[in-house]
């Protein structure tokens, strides 16, 4: 058996997408998108035909970040969240809901076309299922609900899957796809007329009319902050849409099945496959959900996944990663105006897992922002809403996990040197009263930087799979040399003496 490749997405290993240049000098444009992945990409598609000139700007390559280590399903299937925005917010809503998923589906699919994007795009039933008695009448109503509103939901008592489930909901005509390969292709299309494409441009400063890397500055009417969470503080986010970490592994399988699949339940386990071009087949799968930067959950996890995967589908783990998305307080995602800086400061976060099809509804949205073209589905997105009772229990309950975090970190037992822990482990430290985040590589050299996140302050976790330091607070990433791999951070880890 292969040794899995651990910290590498499959999906970017096998883009080989060309590179566009950092950005350098003076732009001017008329609107500047921050974040390259699947929103900012296909926003500054979408208003490039408008007649836009648009700068994309990323800190690192075009789709490579959540979008290109998700599992890649495009559906309007998001487990039972019709159910619970109906609860929430009413039927009307969920309508809103489903008519932005089956739009930003179509979205895909037409970009797809109409550049001739080689990006594996699958037509593909998807399944939400149920291995337990008690979560049936949720599938049912499920299915009733999401009739209603005209998606092609049907209910079923099994599927091709090589166990038996309870129920399921089955939705024909949804998608899978190469996310890293969509993203680049479609950024591959804007350069030209004005418009641009930085890559490994991390924006460090940001106002209402620019943004600015180390090496130059865009300057535009409008600034899109479409980077996964908004940076920095700007708007509060962080405290409306928290952190999720999840492990996702690709195991070669003989055989392959042919749909897409959830279950309801703990363990949480979802799936689809991808065959490449040689032929070589795929399980692509991700498993529970974890705080980032715990490591015993994210080991026991993993374990968990890899068990399931093996004894289901005879299957090889190759690849390991492990991704993030965040989940808003009441399930949806926050697109549109921030008023914190301008009217024409515009974010989109939240995606609660299923940020392909909100993705590219958002990029609609946020066209339709610009543009001044009105569009119903702002009322439920709406970035400046903020509906306690709606999300209430579970803002508490993420709240009172930073303030424990900003506190004392995940393990309140810290070591005090590093000969307290052995070559390829990692550790929080204790030492002259600073918090010491340290790697230890295989021949004993130690990587050491302050465990303290520069964002707010809260203390960096483990990630052991893909040797990364992450803030459980609000999911900032950073490399073993303190580097920001992912926001909201701007500023890397500080130095050690
Ligand atoms: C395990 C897992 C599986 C998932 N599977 C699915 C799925 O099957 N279907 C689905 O619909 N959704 C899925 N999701 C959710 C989905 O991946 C995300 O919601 C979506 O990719 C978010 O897109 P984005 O464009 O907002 O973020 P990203 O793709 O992360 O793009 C943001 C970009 O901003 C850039 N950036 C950040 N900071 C800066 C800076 N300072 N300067 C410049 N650029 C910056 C980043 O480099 C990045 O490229 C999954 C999530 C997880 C965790
Ligand atoms: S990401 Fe906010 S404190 Fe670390």
């Amino acid at each position: 058996m292969p040794t899995p490749k651990h910290g590498i997405s499959y999906w970017n290993f096998t883009c080989n997408a060309p590179a566009f240049p950092p950005l350098s000098g003076d732009v001017h444009v008329d609107v500047a998108i921050v974040g390259a992945g699947i929103v900012g990409t296909t926003t500054a598609r979408l208003l490039k035909d408008q007649g836009y000139s648009v700068a994309l700007l990323d800190a690192h390559r075009a789709g490579q970040q959540a979008t290109g280590k998700s599992t890649a399903k495009v559906t309007s299937q998001h487990s039972l969240i019709y159910q619970q925005i109906e609860q929430k917010f009413g039927m009307s809503h969920a309508q809103l809901y489903a008519t932005a998923q089956q739009h930003g589906i179509q979205l895909i699919e037409a970009l797809v076309g109409q550049h001739q994007i080689p990006c594996d795009l699958e037509s593909r039933p998807a399944y939400t299922y149920t291995l337990q008695e008690q979560h049936v009448a949720q599938i049912e109503k499920e299915v009733e609900i999401t009739q209603q509103l005209g998606l092609p939901s049907t209910l079923v008592q099994q599927c091709d899957l090589p166990f038996s489930i309870r129920a399921a909901i089955r939705y024909d005509h949804q998608f899978q796809f190469h996310p890293t390969a969509y993203v680049a292709g479609l950024a591959e299309t804007l350069p030209g007329d004005g418009c641009h494409v930085f890559e490994n441009s991390p924006v460090v400063d940001w106002s209402a009319d620019h943004v600015a890397t180390a090496q130059g500055k865009v300057h535009a009417g409008y600034i899109i902050m479409a980077t996964h969470l908004p940076l920095g503080q700007v708007g509060g986010y962080y405290t409306r849409a928290f952190p999720k970490a999840e492990p996702v592994i690709v195991a070669k399988v003989p055989d392959t099945l042919d749909g897409m699949y959830l279950n309801v339940e703990d363990p949480n386990h979802s799936l689809r496959f991808h065959r490449n071009s040689a032929g070589d087949q795929f399980a692509i799968a991700a498993g529970t959900a974890f705080k980032p930067g715990h490591p015993d959950e994210e080991r026991q996890h993993f374990r968990e996944l890899e068990d399931w995967l093996t004894s289901h589908f005879n299957a090889e783990p190759v690849y390991r990663w492990v991704n993030e998305d965040y989940t808003s307080m009441d399930q949806v995602p926050f697109v549109g105006r921030s008023t914190s800086i301008s009217n024409d400061y515009l974010v989109a976060t939240g995606f609660s897992g299923w940020g392909l099809s909100n993705g590219s509804a958002a990029a609609i949205m946020l066209r339709d922002l610009i543009t001044g073209t009105s569009n119903p589905w702002h009322e439920l997105f709406d970035a400046q809403r903020f509906k306690p009772l709606a999300g209430g229990p579970k803002l508490l309950k993420e709240s009172s996990q930073v303030l424990t975090h900003l506190v004392s970190g995940y393990l309140s037992r810290k070591r005090h040197s590093y000969d307290e822990f052995g070559n390829g482990e990692a550790a929080i430290l204790k030492m002259d009263g600073k918090r010491i985040a340290a790697f230890k590589d295989e021949h004993g050299l130690v990587q050491a930087v302050s465990a303290v996140c520069p964002h707010m302050g809260c203390i960096v976790g483990w990630n052991e799979t893909d040797r990364t330091w992450d803030c459980p607070c609000h999911g900032s990433r950073f490399a073993l040399d303190g580097t920001v791999l992912h926001g909201p951070a701007v500023k890397p880890l500080g130095k050690v003496d």
